[in-house]
């Protein structure tokens, strides 16, 4: 393992992006950890006296000449950024037809455009040294979908096939570029969650009636959520593997998930879950 190999992680102020900027820390790595509130620049604070994670500033929504300004300080600072680690990003749940379009765009901006113009403020230093990893925190949600994730799910399917495009491409300056597949683990992710405002909570509407029943199924789901220390385990042992493969499913969840989506004959699956939605509306 390389000791001091430059790491940036978005969206550290909790969760995924907090423990795993911990755990690579802990080993060696020089990590840069991003926050998008100034009260979280402390979020460290018990390893701040060695200044690693060294947490900065960012939203990844903020513009795209903005995000290049805070990368090329880094870069500035450390001759070169070795892995970017795409994670920050939040659910917005409820059926397709309550969204407003401003909301749809809203989990758009995180989750795909933030990872966007990250990306992109990183790749020319990374082309420039012919070497580097870029992991796409995505979903076992990116790989399969169904009824009151279709809109987390598509900014998800769209990390996915950024993640495939870019990696071919990329592939020509040997920098890899993956994406993780986590199912449900227990972080702030559930806290975070959004919900349309459209959202008719009172209404006897059946897709209301849907949308109540699912938000209860992932209440009740809560204690089987996985140990998020296996995803940043995981993450940690695909920065040090030589050739990463494109896709890392991680939890029960998201390998049964993939399993079924992938060899259930379609038309059984689309009746199955038909059936269900039925049932539960
Ligand atoms: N937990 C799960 O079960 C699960 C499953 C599949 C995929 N994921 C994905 O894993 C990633 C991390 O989520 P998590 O589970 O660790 O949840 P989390 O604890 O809520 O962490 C999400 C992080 O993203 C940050 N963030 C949100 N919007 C941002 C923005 N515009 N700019 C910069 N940072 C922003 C949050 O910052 P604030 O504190 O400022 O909001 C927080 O630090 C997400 O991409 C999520 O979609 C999670």
């Amino acid at each position: 393992m390389n000791g001091r190999r430059v790491v940036i992680i978005t969206g550290c102020s909790s969760g995924f992006g907090y423990l795993t900027a911990k755990l690579l820390a802990d080993h060696g790595y020089r990590v840069y950890a991003g926050v998008r509130k100034t009260k979280d620049l402390n979020v460290f604070k018990e390893t701040e006296s060695r200044d690693n994670p060294k947490t900065f500033l960012l939203d990844v929504t903020w513009t795209q000449k903005r995000i290049n300004r805070i990368v090329q300080s880094i870069e500035n600072k450390e001759e070169q950024i070795d892995v970017l680690i795409n994670n920050a990003g939040f659910g917005f749940l409820g059926t397709v037809g309550s969204f407003s379009d401003k909301e749809i765009r809203e989990q758009f901006e995180t989750n795909v455009f933030g990872l966007f113009k990250v990306t992109k403020a990183v790749l020319p230093g990374i082309e420039r040294w012919r070497k580097g990893l870029i992991i796409n925190v995505s979903s076992s949600a990116g790989l399969f979908t169904s009824a009151y994730y279709g809109v987390y799910s598509a900014s998800k399917f769209a990390v996915e096939a950024l993640t495939t495009a870019l990696r071919a491409e990329e592939s020509l300056y040997g920098i890899h570029v993956v994406s993780v597949n986590p199912g449900s683990f227990e972080t702030k992710f559930w806290d975070n969650e959004k919900f349309p405002k459209a959202v008719g909570d009172l209404d006897d509407s059946p897709a209301s009636r849907l949308a109540r029943r699912i938000k209860d199924l992932i209440k009740q789901h809560a204690k089987r959520r996985g140990n998020p220390l296996v995803f940043t385990k995981k993450v940690k042992e695909i920065i040090e593997t030589r050739n990463p493969r494109k896709n890392y499913l991680i939890g029960w969840d998201a390998v049964f998930l993939y399993w079924i989506s992938r060899f259930f004959p379609q038309a059984i699956l689309d009746w199955l879950v038909k059936r269900v939605v039925k049932r539960l509306a």
